[in-house]
């Protein structure tokens, strides 16, 4: 495990698309640091989480996609490239 910190947003869009239960999630597993945050300017894009110090950006989390980033970001160190953001991450080819 990395000393990643996840960054939740915890602000209106993303809480109506439910970053509360996104942020449980992770707070789920006791040795990943997460904490929830003010807006991270990607509403339309919500639920937002950032991963430090990676800064990797996903968009769009729901509570069920927590556990593959976890498992395969966090643990493995390799980015879930389907919830990626695209306006940080776009895709090559
Ligand atoms: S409300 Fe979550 S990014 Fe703005």
């Amino acid at each position: 495990m990395t000393h990643s910190q996840v960054l939740v947003c915890q602000y209106q869009n993303c809480l109506e698309r439910g970053a509360a239960e996104v942020l449980a999630a992770f707070l789920a597993h006791s040795n990943v640091t997460a904490i929830g945050v003010g807006c991270q300017g990607q509403c339309n894009m919500g639920v937002t989480v950032q991963v430090l110090p990676d800064e990797v950006w996903y968009c769009r989390v729901k509570p069920e996609q927590v556990e593959a980033i976890v498992e395969q970001h966090l643990k493995q160190g390799k980015p879930v490239e389907d919830l990626l953001h695209p306006r940080f991450h776009p895709r090559f080819g």
